[in-house]
């Protein structure tokens, strides 16, 4: 029998009755567009999230442009961010036409660099670009190095937005990345560790007029007045019905996040010296780890001998933005991105969600072995 790569139906056969009602209530309510799902689902993510708003958006991508166009991001400004991430990380920077600077990663963790920040800046200073931010990225599931990144955006007077699109209910000592950045985002994609049945975001912040402004932004720049609108903005809201699903998912997401976390330490354990390396975790970190990412000497190769035993894998990133055709012109940091490209070169990521038993965690581990023999 062929094993998901990501179980959703597992967690839905949990969830059933809760999210069948919730989206019942939905229905019969009417109220699809910012019903009071939508408050409620946002004040327990702002209390989980250690955060003193949460907004709802349409999607991820939408919650890293939200305070992009909050901020009235200058033109030409320089925001820093890896090329080993999601194309949506670099994209709400260049969509306002803003400049992404692309900045390696730290070989072991695959998270931002400290030290290849610290020169992409330099170097971007050195051209006479104008700095703006840095969009710190918790790749995988796992927090940033936040408290050596942090103060190397703060002593250049820079944003920082945390994209936590994977890497949401990650810590580090305990805290989210929100403290320490002016903004974190997610995604509820179904396939993130909190996903709901379509397209969903959210922006977490304690910056009042922050979180104001990208109030207005997500809903077409409204001002006070209804017919008078403020900025130019997006219409990019949560959907009532995806907040009903996701209030019955986040009852659940502490739980899933221990789960994840026995999964990880078991794989980490089996695959210890089978595999090229096995993910490291931050002194501190709680991981939520969106991915269970190894490396290998050939991940093509071993992506065909995993399918002949009914295993899927998948490839997080073969192709960083930086060498994609959009991105292709976009600066490269002062560092380079030596680390982001061998990374490239080996990783691969394997079966992980909260309901994998250990009987298909084992076979999943047999054929690794086997594939690489
Ligand atoms: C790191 C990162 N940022 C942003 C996004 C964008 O999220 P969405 O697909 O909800 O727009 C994703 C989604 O895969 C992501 O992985």
């Amino acid at each position: 029998m062929s094993i998901p790569f990501i179980d959703l139906a597992a967690q839905q056969a949990r969830l059933k009755t809760d999210i069948d009602a919730g989206i019942a209530h939905v229905l019969a309510s009417g109220q699809y567009i910012l019903g009071p799902q939508v408050g409620e689902f946002e004040s327990q993510l702002a209390e989980f999230g250690q955060a003193r708003h949460a907004l709802g958006c349409a999607n991820g991508t939408d919650a890293l442009i939200l305070p992009m166009i909050a901020w009235d991001i200058p033109r030409g400004s320089a925001v820093f961010c890896p090329s080993f991430t999601y194309c949506a990380t670099a994209e709400a920077i260049a969509i306002k036409g803003a400049v992404p600077v692309f900045v390696d990663i730290d070989r072991d963790t695959y998270n931002m660099d400290p030290a290849s920040l610290r020169a992409a800046v330099e170097g971007a200073r050195a051209d006479g670009m104008e700095l703006f931010g840095v969009i710190t990225v918790d790749l995988f599931g796992q927090c940033a190095n936040y408290e050596e990144l942090a103060p190397i955006a703060r002593e250049f007077g820079l944003k920082i937005i945390a994209d936590g699109a994977q890497g949401f209910g990650s810590t580090l000592n305990g805290h989210h990345p929100l403290h320490w950045s002016d903004v974190t985002t997610t995604s509820f994609y179904p396939a993130k560790p909190l996903g709901c049945y379509g397209d969903g975001g959210a922006v977490l912040t304690n910056d009042d007029d922050l979180a104001a402004a990208m109030d207005s932004v997500r809903i077409h720049g409204k001002g006070t007045d209804k017919y008078d609108n403020v900025r130019v903005g997006l219409n990019s809201r949560l959907d009532t019905i995806q907040a009903a699903v996701l209030l019955a998912k986040l009852s659940v997401f502490e739980d899933e996040i221990a789960a994840r976390n026995r999964i990880a330490d078991r794989y980490i354990e089996a695959l210890s010296g089978v595999v090229s390396r096995v993910p490291t975790v931050l002194d501190g970190v709680r991981s939520t780890w969106a991915q269970f990412t190894v490396e290998v000497p050939d991940p093509a190769g071993f992506a065909a001998a995993m399918r002949e035993h009914d295993v899927p894998t998948a490839r997080f990133y073969p192709k960083p933005v930086h060498r994609q055709t959009a991105y292709a012109d976009f600066p490269v940091g002062a560092g380079g991105l030596a680390n982001t490209e061998d990374c490239m070169a080996h990783t691969i990521s394997l079966p992980m969600h909260p309901y994998l038993d250990e009987n298909t965690q084992d076979r999943i581990v047999e054929a690794v072995k086997a594939s690489l023999a």
